[in-house]
């Protein structure tokens, strides 16, 4: 099956982690523009959405799917979100899309999350994917600096403005091979807003598409 048709397969699949009567957290990407998509084939069944980026709010709208702030809801049944990078103990790296912080904030909040990727995501360990880290502009320089120190090499992803008004630094040649640890050492540096490494709140299910199935890992 051809990478798109993997994306759209697991896509569909999620939707059956939709309860009824719900408000869905929704994630960004082109594998969450599917699940997206396949929502608004069952919109009149669910209250709505809370959206973690501008990008996928719009895509909501467009679908006359309504979208909540968070800050209206105190709980979250599902949040269906893609990954850059997914081990079997369903840590991952996220970010690719620059929504890193917003979707690590609706992760909190939902009690499942839903991992929805296609198997070329699966790695063994976490760092061949540049580790995305959303950082205050005036410490761009300073954190790069300590990322060096931890064994990162950071780039700065030029013309790239978060949603939240921050840049991104993308570190390549982590090897990350405890992410809990690695994650919170990151995220403990001045000027971090977050990182993407997602192990302290993992996935609690993984739908990976893979060949012509979907593969389930819990
Ligand atoms: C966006 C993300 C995405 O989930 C991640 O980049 C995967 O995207 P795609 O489904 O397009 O491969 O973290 O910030």
């Amino acid at each position: 099956m051809h990478q798109d048709a993997k994306k759209k397969a697991v896509a569909e699949a999620a939707l059956t982690y939709v309860k009824p009567d719900t408000i869905v957290g929704v994630g960004t990407g082109s594998t969450v523009n599917f699940f997206i998509d396949a929502l608004a084939t069952m919109k009149d069944r669910i209250t709505g959405a809370v959206s973690s980026s501008e990008a996928s709010t719009e895509r909501l709208k467009s679908h006359g799917i309504e979208v909540f702030e968070l800050n209206e809801v105190d709980r979250l049944d599902v949040y269906i979100d893609g990954a850059d990078e997914v081990t079997e103990h369903k840590h991952m790296i996220k970010g690719g899309g620059a929504a890193l912080t917003r979707e690590k904030i609706v992760a909190a909040v939902a009690d499942s999350f839903i991992c929805i990727v296609d198997d070329t995501k699966q790695v063994p360990v976490l760092g061949k994917f540049p580790l995305p880290v959303e950082v205050i502009p005036m410490a761009r320089s300073y954190v790069a600096r300590e990322l060096v120190k931890l064994g990162g090499d950071p780039v700065y992803r030029q013309g790239v403005i978060t949603d939240n008004g921050n840049v991104i630094l993308d570190v390549h040649n982590l090897d990350i091979l405890n992410p809990r640890e690695m994650e919170a050492t990151i995220n403990n540096l001045a000027g971090v807003v977050t990182n993407g490494i997602f192990s302290l709140r993992g996935a609690d299910v993984v739908l990976c598409a893979s060949g012509n199935e979907i593969k389930t890992f819990t």
